[in-house]
C-alpha cells in the first residue's frame, strides 16, 4: 500500500502554488485590492479556494467558467449544487428574463401563477403535499424546526455529527467524549451551548439514535440521507428504515435536507429509496443558480401547525422573509424542474458520475493508494481513507488540508475546478465524458507525483 510521503507532498504542494501565481496574477490583484470586504471577499467562505485567494468570475455558461486572466475551466463544483442545472440554463434564463423583463417584477409581495405549478412539481417528485417557498435551504430548515418545536410541543434537534444543513444553530454539532453533544470548532456566536438545544448521534449507528430520541423531547430530527458535507458517507442497509422506525417509536419529526442529496436522481433519495419524511427540505439547484429553497410538510404536520390558533404563521411569528417566495425565484424553479433538470438530464449526469468513480477507482487500484471514492447519482468523491467512512466523524478524521490543497491546485492550473468545500464533483446536463476523462488524466497524473 503507498503512503503519502509529506515531503514530497510539501515540495509538490509549492510547485502547484507557483503555478497558481503564475496564471491568475489578475485574480491575485483583485483580491489584494478589496479593501472594503471582510476578509477581502463578498462572503467570506469565498476564502475557502485553494491557493490564498479565489479565482475572480468573468464567465459562466454549462459547465464551462471563465477567470478574469483568461483560463477556461471545466466546473466540477457547479456553485456546490446550486449550478447543477449548468450555469445559466437557457429556459432558466429565458423564464426569469420574461420575469423581470417584458412581464416585470421582482419582489412585489403578491404571488404569481407559477407557484401552484411548483408546489405540484415539488409534490410528483418528492411526495410531500404541501409547500412553502424559501430563499435558501439554510431558511427552509431554521423554519422548520421551529414548526416542529411548535406542532410537538418539545425542544430538542437531533442531528449528526458533522452534518451540515447551511448556517442553523442547532445543527453545529459534533460528538464529544462519551457520547456527549459537543459544539463543531469555530462556531461563530451562539446564542446559547449547543448542548441546549441539540442532541448528537452518529451516521449508520441506530443505538446512537435511540439514545438520542428515547428521553422524549425530541422535536426533530434532521438529517441528509447520506452526508454530503463532510465527504460523501452513505447509509448502510437497514439503517434509513430503522431511523423511520425509532423516530415513530419516540414520537420524533423525520426532516429530510435534500439540498444535496437530490443528486440521486429527480425526486432525490426520497424517491429513488422510498423514503417517508415528515418535513422535506430543498433549495440550490431547483431554481437553476437563482436563490430559493422550499420545504414541504405532510398533511398530518400541516394539521397539526392549522390546530394552534396562536401560531402567527402570517406576520412576525418567526417564521418567513420579505423576498421568500419571490415570483423570480418561482418563475426559475418552475422552468428548471420542468425543462433542465429533467429525468433524462438525470440519466446523462448520473451515468459520467459513474464514469467518473470509475476512473478514480482505477488509479487508486493501479497506485494501491488507502484512498476511497463514494458517488451518489450525479455527484462523487473521494475521501484520504480506505475504506470508505462509515460515520461523520470517521469521514472528519480523514480530511487532509494538505493533500486536498495539491489536488485541487493540480486540477485548476491544468483546467478544471473541484468544490473547494472537500473534493466533490458534480455532473450537469452540459458536462461531457470528454471532461470526465480530463480529470481521470488529471488525476492519475497528480496521484502518479504523489506516489513514485
Ligand atoms: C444539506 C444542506 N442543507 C442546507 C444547505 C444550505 O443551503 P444554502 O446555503 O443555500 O442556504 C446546504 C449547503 O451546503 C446543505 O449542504
Amino acid at each position: 500500500m503507498t503512503t503519502i510521503d509529506r515531503g514530497r507532498l510539501a515540495s509538490l504542494l509549492d510547485e502547484e502554488r507557483a503555478l497558481h501565481h503564475q496564471r491568475t496574477p489578475k485574480s491575485r490583484a483583485a483580491f489584494e485590492q478589496a479593501d472594503h470586504l471582510l476578509g477581502g471577499v463578498p462572503m467570506t467562505w469565498m476564502n475557502k479556494w485553494s491557493g490564498g485567494y479565489p479565482l475572480y468570475l468573468a464567465t459562466a455558461h454549462g459547465n464551462r467558467v471563465t477567470d478574469i486572466d483568461g483560463h477556461e475551466y471545466v466546473d466540477f463544483a457547479l456553485g456546490d449544487t446550486a449550478a447543477m442545472a449548468g450555469h445559466s440554463p437557457a429556459p432558466t434564463i429565458d423564464a426569469v428574463t420574461e420575469r423581470i423583463g417584458a412581464q416585470g417584477g421582482i419582489t412585489t409581495m403578491m404571488p404569481s401563477l407559477d407557484a401552484e405549478w411548483v408546489g405540484a412539481e415539488l409534490t410528483r417528485r418528492f411526495g410531500m403535499p404541501l409547500w412553502s417557498l424559501s430563499l435558501t435551504a439554510t431558511d427552509a430548515n431554521r423554519w422548520a424546526l421551529r414548526l416542529a418545536r411548535m406542532v410537538t410541543g418539545r425542544p430538542i434537534v437531533a442531528a449528526f455529527s458533522y452534518c451540515y444543513h447551511g448556517s442553523v444553530d442547532e445543527t453545529f454539532v459534533i460528538t464529544g467524549p462519551n457520547d456527549t453533544t459537543a459544539p463543531r470548532g469555530g462556531n461563530v456566536g451562539p446564542a446559547v451551548p449547543v448542548s441546549q438545544t441539540s442532541r448528537v448521534m452518529e451516521f449508520n449507528d441506530l443505538d446512537s439514535v435511540e439514545r438520542a430520541l428515547s428521553p422524549r423531547d425530541v422535536a426533530v430530527l434532521i438529517m441528509e440521507p447520506a452526508l454530503t458535507n463532510i465527504g460523501i458517507v452513505l447509509p448502510e442497509a437497514g439503517f434509513l428504515e430503522g431511523v423511520r422506525r425509532l423516530c415513530d417509536e419516540y414520537g420524533t419529526l423525520l426532516l429530510i435536507d435534500e439540498t444535496h442529496t437530490i443528486s440521486e436522481g429527480p425526486g432525490g433519495c426520497t424517491s429513488a429509496w422510498g423514503l417517508r419524511p415528515d418535513i422535506f427540505v430543498i433549495g440550490k439547484s431547483i431554481g437553476g443558480g437563482i436563490p430559493c429553497g422550499a420545504y414541504g410538510i405532510s398533511h398530518d404536520v400541516a394539521a397539526r401547525i392549522r390546530a394552534n390558533e396562536e401560531a402567527d404563521l402570517v406576520d412576525v411569528g418567526g417564521v418567513g422573509g420579505t423576498l421568500a417566495g419571490n415570483v423570480l425565484s418561482t418563475a426559475a424553479i418552475r422552468a428548471t424542474l420542468g425543462e433542465v433538470l429533467t429525468d433524462k438530464a438525470f440519466e446523462h449526469m448520473i451515468s459520467l458520475a459513474t464514469r467518473y468513480r470509475e476512473g478514480v477507482e482505477s488509479t487508486l487500484a493501479e497506485f494501491d493508494v488507502p484512498w476511497s471514492i463514494a458517488q451518489l447519482g450525479a455527484r462523487a468523491e473521494y475521501r484520504f481513507t480506505r475504506p470508505a467512512p462509515r460515520t461523520g466523524t470517521e469521514s472528519a478524521a480523514a480530511h487532509d488540508d494538505d493533500l486536498e490543497e495539491y489536488l485541487h491546485l493540480f486540477m485548476s492550473n491544468r483546467g478544471v475546478l473541484m468544490t473547494p468545500f472537500h473534493n466533490m464533483a458534480l455532473m450537469c446536463p452540459a458536462t461531457t465524458s470528454a471532461d470526465v476523462d480530463l480529470h481521470t488524466v488529471l488525476f492519475h497524473s497528480a496521484v502518479e507525483r504523489l506516489a513514485v
